[in-house]
């Protein structure tokens, strides 16, 4: 009895210590996890984004290709109708513009022509962005 109270206390501090490791573990994720996230990332654009952008740079569809998107200044691809919020925002393609842009992209830009999306949840903002990453 005394052994099995002795155990169940090693247990509980296992996990606790293996609790306060997660986030550390969290901060840089493996390359297999990375390919995970792009992958379901992949799903996230073919149901939200891919009715008006296409994956290919050689393909302009209603809205601009996002090959290369991230770390690119907005309204820069040649031979794409941009409105003029887009063309004078000044924005860069940081991570973060793309997450607030996921989010609530009519808000933060009055006048674009890119309808609201939406996508408010932290997890498929970043799968989304790794799938965005994986394009080439
Ligand atoms: C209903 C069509 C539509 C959907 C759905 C849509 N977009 Fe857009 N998107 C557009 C249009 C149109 C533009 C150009 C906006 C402008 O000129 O103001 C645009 C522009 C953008 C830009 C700026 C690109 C640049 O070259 O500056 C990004 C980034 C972007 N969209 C990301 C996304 C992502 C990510 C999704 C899916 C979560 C998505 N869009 C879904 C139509 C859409």
């Amino acid at each position: 009895m005394k052994r099995n109270i002795v155990l169940a206390a090693a247990i509980v501090a296992i996990t606790l210590s293996a609790g306060a490791m997660a986030p550390a573990a969290r901060a840089e994720m493996s390359e297999t996890g990375k390919l995970a996230a792009a992958k379901a990332g992949q799903i996230m654009f073919e149901h939200r984004c891919r009715s008006c952008h296409a994956d290919d740079p050689a393909k302009q569809a209603y809205g601009p290709s996002l090959v290369g998107v991230v770390g690119r200044k907005a309204a820069a691809l040649e031979g794409f109708n941009y409105s003029e919020a887009l063309k004078s925002s000044g924005l860069v393609w940081t991570e973060a513009a793309l997450k607030a842009w996921m989010a609530d992209n009519t808000s933060i830009m009055p006048g674009t022509r890119m309808r609201h999306v939406g996508i408010t949840d932290a997890a498929e903002q970043d799968f989304i962005l790794a799938y965005l990453k994986s394009l080439k």
